[in-house]
């Protein structure tokens, strides 16, 4: 394994350049394989695994929460304690059964980010919360209000690091920016949907019906360049499995770009032995930007192999290829 730091300060923590996502353990993914899931990649060096107060509530129209709950277990039978770095999110839980994210959020307000903290951590059983992202936004609130919410509960010892996920950039600078000018922890950590293909900008994608907010854009890579101490946790870098199985690629990546660099993939993973997923994994975690890939899994076959792409080299000039393919 290898490992990155995310965050700054005395809160700053070294993880696993792979991170683990448990968004289905506990629903569609039963305990056992669950647990053999996690198991495996503590044994293989991992220790960032991620989570939120709302997974995984669209699987049997609840609010969420089996996925907090079946990792609360998990560490309490393992004893695992402060080596396993386990990242959550609040704000888009649904407030009442049968509701979603989109109409009915529990939002970003003072009275949530304490209250939801809480219950994670109680679920998770852990003192403290390694890393708390701002799951969606929330344009209800005002935005110093989220961002002395979330400090507070740094200041009390409640919560290490701060993340965000799914907003617009300039949302993300102006909370940071609300935050240093208070003198308070802003968010270190951002998460977003990134992968080596590339989504077309101006349709709507299946999660954001307005516009492809939760993609990492150029307009991220610009704020990542500008600011060094953030890292990028990119999330579904395997498109879902689509890179396994094509038929599973989203409607906005029906573009010219994407056989293009399919074919590089393709010529890449052929050069190397790799597969077209694991190249796409060796391709974030030897980025130029500081970029964590955070795969999702349902077998140990699939963590394998996506762990052995933490192994995977790709020369300069693969990677320039790479690169230059649209
Ligand atoms: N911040 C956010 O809004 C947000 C949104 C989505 C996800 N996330 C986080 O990101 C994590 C990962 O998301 P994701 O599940 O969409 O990521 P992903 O890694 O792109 O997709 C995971 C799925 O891809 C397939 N897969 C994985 N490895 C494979 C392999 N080696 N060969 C073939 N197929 C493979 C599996 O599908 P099958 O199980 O069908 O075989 C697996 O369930 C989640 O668990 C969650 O923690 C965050």
């Amino acid at each position: 394994m290898k490992y990155r730091t995310i965050g700054t300060g005395p809160n700053r923590r070294e993880v696993s350049v792979l991170a683990l996502g448990a968004m289905l353990f506990g629903s569609v993914t039963d305990e056992k394989t669950s647990f053999a899931l996690l198991d495996r990649y503590v044994e293989a060096g991992g220790n960032f695994i991620d989570t939120s107060d709302n997974y995984a509530f669209w699987t049997d129209g609840g609010q969420g929460g089996q996925s907090e709950e079946l990792l609360g277990r998990w560490r309490r039978s393992r004893g695992a304690g402060a080596e396993i770095v386990v990242a959550t999110k609040l704000g888009a839980r649904p407030l009442a059964p049968g509701t979603s994210y989109t109409d009915n959020p529990e939002g970003l307000s003072a009275k949530v980010i304490r209250e939801s903290s809480e219950r994670s951590r109680e679920k998770l059983g852990m003192e403290r919360l390694d890393l708390l992202y701002a799951h969606i936004d929330d344009h209800t609130v005002p935005q110093r209000e989220t961002v002395e919410g979330f400090g507070a509960l740094v200041a009390e010892g409640t919560v290490g690091l701060l993340g965000v996920s799914n907003q617009a950039v300039w949302r993300v600078e102006r909370a940071r920016a609300l935050a240093a000018a208070a003198g308070l922890p802003g968010y270190e950590v951002l998460q977003y949907q990134h992968s080596y293909l590339r989504p077309r900008a101006d349709v709507p994608d299946d999660l954001f019906p307005d516009g492809s907010l939760g993609h990492a854009g150029a307009e991220l890579a610009g704020y990542l360049r500008a600011e060094p101490a953030l890292t990028l946790v990119a999330y579904s870098p395997l498109l879902k499995g689509a890179y396994a199985r094509p038929e599973r690629l989203p409607g906005d990546y029906d573009h010219p770009g994407t056989p293009a660099r399919l074919a590089v993939l393709r010529e890449v993973a052929r050069e190397t032995g790799a597969t077209p997923g694991q190249v796409v994994l060796a391709w974030q975690i030897g980025h130029e930007l500081p970029i964590l890939p955070l795969t999702g899994v349902s077998s140990l076959a699939q963590l394998e192999e996506n762990l052995a792409a933490v192994d995977l080299e790709l020369s300069e000039e693969q990677r320039a290829r790479l690169d230059a393919a649209h």
